[in-house]
This record gives structure tokens, sequence and C-alpha cells, in this order.
């Protein structure tokens, strides 16, 4: 310990180090001085007791694995080293939001083994939909049942028996959340990219996809409101990815004549993309109107995700059109053999969707979800409010109106 101090004040003492100290200093004076101009309350770091969380699987930490069975291997290669409920070798940005907050890896709501929600609770689970889907096309499509509608009701219940339960003491008060905790936790939300998946793996037109983006918009417009009902009041927003960039969606006969742009993706469906996301800004702005006493941060995860696979060499990627994991084909993707997926060679199951030999380097994980290093890179840009309206970052999401 005392040779790590030692090391740091020589550090220190170098014109390098102090010259970052100094924009350190800089840019968060400069934040304090945007922040303080709008707003004469004094700032402080928010304290988050707890999260709670919406969405689908890019934010989903094992529950769509408590209801169906787990994810198997190789997913959680990298960082659990065994299967842990995620469509990753590793952590998802919630995971990372969770650490940075200084709260535990959120439990899923549905998992009944191991789970302690005294920080939180995850309700996302993979290929959840905003609106409920019609069961003829949730089965067709392999989405969730769990919309965001039931993941309200989840939490709604969740709200009222956690406090019953709390109550009784013991071990309950140390695996429940305390009632304040709702009010003062942050609610995060990354929700929508199976709204669109939806339509385009039931065939529909780019035109008919985007016919129905405002149904969807309205639809998480009422959940928000509900979720401020129950308490809820620092609310972090992600929008959606650049979908046309994906191989799940890229390899569709449905995108097979879609034109391409400088990186390689599919223009139309980042078109609808983009649609929904300004879409889904002005919600947000329409939210802050009608919520006085609401901070919603609105996080523009898109660019973030766009940048990094169009400059991924840049930053120290390769083959970001490619899964890691996958079988075949121009993106190493196949729908009907997904990452870990076996055959039957002369009565011996192989593994040959089989994981890429360095995820370090990689962005797509399976086709459709991101890899841990992509997920912490994206993280890093997000977290200091670069991509967010208004610019603030994570630690700053409880101020509202700055
Ligand atoms: C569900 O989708 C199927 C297939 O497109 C359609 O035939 C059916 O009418 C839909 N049901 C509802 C309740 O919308
Ligand atoms: C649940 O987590 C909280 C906070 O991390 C911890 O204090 C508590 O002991 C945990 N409860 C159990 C039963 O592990
Ligand atoms: C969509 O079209 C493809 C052929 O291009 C077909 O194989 C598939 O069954 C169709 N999907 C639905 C849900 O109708």
């Amino acid at each position: 310990m005392m040779n790590i101090i030692k090391a740091m004040s020589k550090l220190i003492q170098t014109p390098f180090i102090t010259l970052c100290l100094f924009f350190v200093c800089l840019s968060q004076c400069s934040i304090a001085y945007s922040l303080g101009s709008t707003n004469s309350k004094s700032l402080h770091h928010c304290n988050f007791p707890a999260i709670f969380n919406f969405g689908d699987s890019n934010s989903d930490t094992g529950g769509l694995s408590a209801a169906f069975g787990q994810a198997g291997p190789p997913s959680g290669m990298t960082y659990f080293h065994h299967p842990a409920g995620r469509y990753s070798d590793g952590r998802l940005i919630v995971d990372f939001i969770a650490k940075k907050v200084g709260v535990e890896y959120l439990s899923a709501y549905l998992d009944s083994v191991g789970s302690n929600f005294s920080r939180g609770a995850n309700f996302a689970t993979a290929g959840s939909t905003i609106r409920p889907q019609n069961t003829t096309l949730r089965q067709a499509g392999g989405f969730s049942p769990f919309s965001l509608d039931v993941q309200f009701t989840q939490f709604n219940d969740f709200h009222r028996r956690s406090q019953l339960f709390r109550n009784k003491g013991g071990v309950y008060e140390t695996m429940l959340p305390r009632a304040e905790y709702f009010s003062q936790a942050l609610y995060t939300f990354d929700i929508g990219q199976n709204d669109l998946a939806a339509g385009y793996f039931h065939n529909m037109t780019i035109d008919q996809v985007r016919a129905y983006v405002p149904d969807v918009l309205a639809q998480f417009k009422t959940i928000v409101k509900y979720v401020y009902g129950q308490g809820g009041r620092s609310f972090w927003i992600h929008n959606t990815g650049p979908v046309g960039c994906l191989p799940y969606i890229m390899d569709l006969p449905h995108a097979r004549d879609a034109p391409l742009d400088k990186a390689g993706c599919k223009i139309p469906y980042n078109e609808v993309a983009k649609f929904f996301n300004r879409g889904l800004k002005e919600t947000v702005s329409q939210l802050r109107k009608e919520l006085h006493s609401a901070a919603i941060t609105y996080v523009d995860v898109y660019s973030v995700k766009y940048h990094l696979i169009s400059q991924a060499t840049k930053h120290g990627f390769e083959e970001p059109l490619r899964a890691c994991c996958g079988h075949g084909g121009k993106y190493n993707y196949n729908l009907h053999v997904g990452c870990g997926g076996k055959v039957k060679i002369k009565g011996k199951e192989v593994m040959i969707a089989k994981p890429c030999k360095n995820p370090a380097v990689r962005i797509s994980w399976d086709g459709v979800h991101y890899t841990e290093a992509a997920n912490k890179w994206i993280f890093d840009k997000i977290v200091d409010g670069s991509f967010s309206d208004p610019p603030i970052p994570l630690n700053m999401a409880c101020h509202k109106n700055l």
C-alpha cells in the first residue's frame, strides 16, 4: 500500500500527470459552472441507493434464463467464467452502471435462486418489447412474453410485497429494499429494439414498421408515468442502437437487398432506429413537462454504438460486423444455430457455433448482443454525460432542470 502511495506521489510530480489533473479539474469546473448557472441549488453527487431496470437482452441479467432455462456456455466465459443469465461473454452496460453507482450487480426479479434485491431489481428479459406481442407473432419471432407492461406489473407487485415482507424483519430485511429507496433509486430503461425487430421478423415492410413506432412510444410513455406514480423520480433512458449493423438483422432475407452505408451497415434499418430515437427524445421532453418532479436523462447510446462499429479499428476492435460466437455465413451468424449451438456427429454432441479466440477485441458477441469489451467501451463513453440530454453524468442524474 505504501509503495502505491509513494509511486502515486512521484507520478503526481510529473508534468504529464499534473496536466491531466488540471484538465480533470477544468472539465469538472465547467460542468459545475454550467449546472450552477441554471440551478441555484447546491450540487451534490446523487447517492442512488438502488437501481430498478426495465428492458430487453441489452440489460437482462438473468430474467429470461430464469423463466426458460439458462443461456448455456460459452456465455459468461470472459467475466463470470460460467453462464450468468446474460447474453454476452461477460458484463452488460447495466452491470457497469451498477458498479459505478455502488450497488451489487442486479438480480433478476424472476430469478428465485440466490437473488438479493436490497439494492434494486432487474425486470428486463431478453426479447422483451414495449408493446405486448400477439401470441402467434411472439412464437414465430422468439420474443419474450414479459413486455414492458408486464415488467411494470411485476415492479408494482414487487414494490408492494417487498414492503410486507421487509416488515417481518430477519433475513427479509437484508434482502429487500427500504421503502424510501423507491423514490431515491435510479430507474433505467433500455427497450425498443425488439419492437422494431419484431416487424422485420414478420416480414413487415420498413414503412409498416415506421408506421407503428408512434404507438410503441405512446406505450413507453404510459409506463414511465406509472413508475413515476409509484414514486420513481430519477430516470436514465437509453435510446435504441443501430440494429442495421447487427448480424441478426443484416442476415434476414428481409434485409438482403438493402443498401449499405460506408461502415457496411444496412441503411433503412438504421433509419428506422433513428426515427424511433427522435420520437423517444420528443417523448422524454413531453414527460419532463408532465412529471414535474422527475429528472429524466435521455442517453444517445445509438451514436456511441455506431461510432464504435464504424471506427472499430481506431479503437482497437476487429471485424465489427461479424459475430464472435456463431456459425457460418457472411456475418458468422446463423439464425438456426446460435452461439453455443451443437450438432450430433457420429452420435456425439459437438459445439459448432464456437466463440472466437479473443472476444476482448470484438464488438458483436453472438450476432445480436455486444461483448463485454464493447459494453465497457460504450459505458465509458456515456457515463460522463457526453451523450446525454441534459448533458449530465450518471452520478448527477437525480438533478432536474439542469
Ligand atoms: C396475431 O397475428 C396473426 C398472424 O399475423 C393474425 O392472424 C392474428 O389475427 C393476430 N391476432 C391478434 C389478436 O391481433
Ligand atoms: C443482500 O445484500 C445486502 C447489500 O449488499 C447485504 O448487506 C445483505 O447482507 C445481503 N443479504 C444476504 C442475505 O445475503
Ligand atoms: C417471412 O418470409 C420468409 C421468406 O422470405 C419466410 O420464410 C418466413 O416464414 C416469413 N415469416 C413470417 C413470420 O411470415
